[in-house]
């Protein structure tokens, strides 16, 4: 029996095929991207990258997932879109293990001080949080799952660094912000998480600025009420 299932799951890695993350009905919550080529640090140019610290469950409300969807939550937990879309920094890519490689973010939020429009321009200037997203929707690792790297920024001044422990601390206020009950233009969120080790390694190895992470990964489950 256990021949069989190493026989198994040597067919399944010639073929980059994985196994899925589940929950307890047996639903995809994610799949690792560690694998396929994948890795949990986004690409910022010259070898390095921002942890992706964040991940939204497979498992969530399908309408969460989209990209409407996404903007719709990020605007409920204190974000939107970047200050009249302007990108303050080139976009960054990241690859999920899902067959697709090295892609560029799909849309990046930033903290709205409480007003969609000029509030993200002020955390241009003042600093503050953002995050960016990718899907993992690949032929290799489809769950649909939405993959946030946050980060906590100095203000323009200073160059829009992340401030020191940016990473953790960041993630931290994004959670804090998401969990529970929630709402924005009559969609009513409830989120739950739980905190992964073991995808991302703790400490600044690859890590732009150097800024050493604690390697919890926390994923969210967003239900739509
Ligand atoms: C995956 O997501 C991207 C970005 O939203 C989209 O363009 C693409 O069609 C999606 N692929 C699948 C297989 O759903
Ligand atoms: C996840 O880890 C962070 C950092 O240690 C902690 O503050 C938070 O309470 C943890 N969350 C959960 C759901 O365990
Ligand atoms: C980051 O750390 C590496 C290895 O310790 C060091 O060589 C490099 O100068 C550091 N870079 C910065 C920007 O501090």
């Amino acid at each position: 029996m256990y021949a069989v299932l190493l026989a198994l799951a040597a067919f399944a890695s010639a073929l980059g095929v994985q196994e899925p993350i589940i929950d307890s009905e047996g639903r995809v919550e994610y799949f690792n991207p560690n694998l396929n080529g994948g890795s949990m640090l986004d690409n910022v140019g010259g070898g390095l990258g921002e942890p992706l610290n964040v991940i939204i469950s497979g498992t969530s409300s399908p309408s969460v997932l989209t990209d409407d969807g996404v903007l719709n939550f990020a605007r409920a937990i204190g974000f939107s879109e970047e200050c009249f879309d302007i990108h303050l920094g080139a976009p960054q890519t990241a690859n999920l293990g899902d067959g697709k490689g090295w892609t560029n973010q799909l849309i990046e939020f930033r903290q709205d001080y409480g007003n969609d429009g000029i509030g993200t321009c002020l955390e241009s200037l003042i600093g503050g949080n953002h995050f960016r997203v990718w899907r993992q929707n690949g032929t290799l690792a489809n769950s649909g799952a939405l993959f946030f790297a946050v980060s906590k920024e100095e203000p323009l001044t200073e160059e829009h660094d992340v401030i020191p422990n940016g990473y953790n601390i960041g993630r931290d206020l994004l959670v804090s912000a998401a969990l529970g009950d929630t709402e924005f233009y009559s969609v009513k969120y409830r989120t739950r998480a739980r905190n992964i080790t073991g995808l991302l390694a703790p400490g600044d190895t690859g890590v732009n600025h150097n800024i050493s992470t604690d390697g919890i990964v926390t994923l969210l489950t967003v239900t739509i009420l």
